[in-house]
């Protein structure tokens, strides 16, 4: 037997225990002849001493031990002289009878610890390594955990886990498939599966009425810390329901696991939001409503003073943040330069400080007289000693956008976006198209097999590109702390429908056949009314761990040029494989 205790249970309760333990040297270190050795596990770590007075071949193994031996370790649980609290073993400690090294190890590269010395890249080249610390351990663990809970939840509510092939044909989530040659089928590609979104309606249309899966699915798309090339959604969908059916039993597993997994109880029914009000009041579709300072429209009031800027602009829109009227010029200088900057894209910043003595200044004041800063003060909802900050521009959307983003960084500046806040909400009423002014066409805004609301299917058929751009979907995102965790729609499964969303996309009907026939064909069998939706599972778990980045909570995650640098993948092929694959090369320009 290797081992009788983990490194992460031994009490003062075991006092007097003969034990053996297992693990890796997380380091040792001598003091007065006596030598002190943490042994850790995956469990935790357990401090081993051997006496000044043990044997000299003990004590000779202890003084050899290096960083990461993998060592067995006999000896006795005794109460420790100075205790550690900050441990939960940190009362005891073994004194050793016997070491053995099980395996050696070379000195690592990096410190190993709750804290490392290691930069990113050499932690991801020695993944396994870092995944020793128990930060990367408890994600992981917080992953598994969260995991069970979904499954517990979907079986308990009759879901069935169905798994659907990776090896597929292009699916319509908008990114850019990865592909794989077939060597059986000559100049033929596999595409790997964005999501299974066309698999599990096929599953409806077979009648398995409640599929889940948790699955991984492939995007070549540019890399941010909330996305991954490879991630994991849960994955589900259901048959004969309507929006609300949907909503109502995902925001019941969310309530489960906000409950079971963190103890946080989430309200019930949750908040929803259009898509509009999101837009208008927090400039982004997946707002962060853990704080306010909305967005207030002042076209009207900030108009006609002469200011050419304002005076020009379709929209402007403000800002009020709360306490920043002392902001100083300097501080006001680098916000300007912050919003310029292309992540934000605005040409300037516009600001009024509301002093505390009820006084103005503003970047304005040449134009406007005290009265019409209070105008706009009073528009903005400012209150004495707030900043007020003004965006304007051509296009609404895109200056409530900007407004949004510095929204988001004055919320962070001043403290308001506490990870161990939870403001978890549904945006629903999604616009069912979005045009695009560059390519002159409608695309679907979810994917081309989301419902139009039933109400506004007349528009649907109007030829009007206004008509057009009012009809909302029945689609609907869950998300948490401005972050979109999940989204999904109710499907289109009439089949005229379905022929008429591709042709407002202009996808004709040899294209449709080509890419979706297969989907098309089914429907003419029988579809049930369904809907569904993922949740992105990464996600979910870096944002219950208290994380922005998902990185941590995926065992071997990719870099953000999309590489793999532990086993250093992507990686050339040898002319053989090629070969059978009919491939030939052409060096990038
Ligand atoms: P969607 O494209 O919105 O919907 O994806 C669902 C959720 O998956 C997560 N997600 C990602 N997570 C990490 N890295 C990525 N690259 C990444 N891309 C998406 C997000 C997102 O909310 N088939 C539909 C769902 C449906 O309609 O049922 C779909 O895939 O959290």
């Amino acid at each position: 037997m290797y081992r009788t205790h983990t490194c992460g249970e031994l009490r003062i309760t075991d006092k007097g225990k003969k034990v053996t333990l297992a693990g890796w040297v997380q380091k040792s270190r001598k003091l007065g002849g006596m030598t002190f050795i943490d042994l850790r596990d995956r469990y935790g770590i357990t401090q081993l001493v051997v006496e000044a007075d043990a044997p000299a071949e003990l004590v000779e193994v202890a003084t050899s031990l290096g960083r990461e031996f993998v060592i067995q370790a006999i000896g006795e649980v005794v109460e420790r002289q100075s205790k550690n609290p900050k441990m939960p073993t940190g009362d005891i400690e073994i004194r050793l009878e016997g070491i053995n090294i099980l395996n050696k190890s070379v000195t690592p590269p990096f410190t190993i610890e709750e804290e490392s010395d290691g930069g990113d890249d050499l932690r991801m080249k020695y993944r396994y390594l870092d995944l020793r610390r128990p930060p990367l351990r408890r994600a992981l663990m917080l992953r598994h955990r969260i995991a069970h809970e979904v499954r517990n939840y979907l079986d308990a509510n009759g879901f069935l886990e169905i798994e659907t092939p990776y090896l597929i044909k292009s699916t319509p989530e908008g990114a850019r498939d990865f592909v794989v040659p077939s060597r059986m089928n000559p100049n033929q590609f596999y595409a790997l599966p964005q999501s299974p979104q066309t698999f599990k309606q096929l599953l409806m249309v077979a009648g398995y009425d409640r599929y889940f899966q948790i699955v991984r699915c492939f995007r070549d798309e540019d890399l941010r810390a909330d996305r991954q090339p490879e991630f994991t959604q849960i994955d589900c969908e259901m048959s004969f329901v309507e929006q609300e059916d949907v909503l109502v039993t995902f925001e019941g597993m969310m309530r489960t696991l906000f409950k079971n997994v963190l103890d946080v109880d989430i309200p019930n029914p949750l908040p929803r939001m259009s898509w509009y009000d999101a837009m208008d009041r927090y400039g982004s579709d997946k707002p962060d409503v853990r704080f306010g300072m909305e967005i207030h429209e002042i076209t009207e009031v900030a108009k006609g003073k002469g200011f050419g800027v304002l005076d020009g602009a379709a929209y402007i829109g403000a800002i009020s943040v709360p306490g920043a009227a002392e902001y100083t010029r300097k501080q006001i200088d680098e916000l300007t330069e912050w919003v310029k900057r292309p992540q934000v894209g605005a040409k300037g910043l516009i600001y009024i400080k509301v002093n505390a003595d009820g006084s103005y200044k503003s970047s304005i004041d040449k134009f406007y007289a005290p009265e019409d800063l209070e105008k706009i003060a009073k528009a903005a909802e400012a209150k004495s000693g707030d900043l007020i900050l003004i965006l304007s521009g051509e296009a609404k959307r895109k200056v409530q956008t900007m407004l949004g983003v510095l929204r988001l960084e004055m919320g962070g500046r001043l403290g308001l976006r506490d990870p161990k806040v939870f403001a978890p909400l549904w945006i629903v009423d999604f616009p069912l198209l979005e045009w695009d002014d560059e390519t002159q066409r409608f695309y679907a805004m979810h994917h081309p097999f989301t419902a139009p609301k039933p109400e506004h299917e007349k528009w649907f058929y109007s030829d009007k590109k206004e008509d057009l751009e009012r009809v909302c979907a029945n689609a609907y995102d869950f998300v948490l702390n401005g972050t979109e965790l999940g989204g999904g729609s109710i499907r289109i499964h009439n089949a005229d429908l379905q022929k008429r969303m591709f042709e407002v996309l202009g996808i004709g009907p040899e294209e449709a056949e080509y890419k979706f026939g297969f989907i098309i064909n089914a429907f003419k069998f029988g579809a049930p009314p369904h809907g569904g939706l993922a949740f992105g599972f990464d996600r979910v778990c870096a944002l219950f761990g208290g994380q922005d980045s998902i990185r941590d909570y995926i065992a071997f995650p990719k870099n953000n040029q999309g590489r793999d640098v532990m086993i250093d993948a992507p990686s050339e092929i040898d002319q053989v494989q090629l070969d059978e694959l009919f491939l030939d090369l052409r060096k990038p320009e």
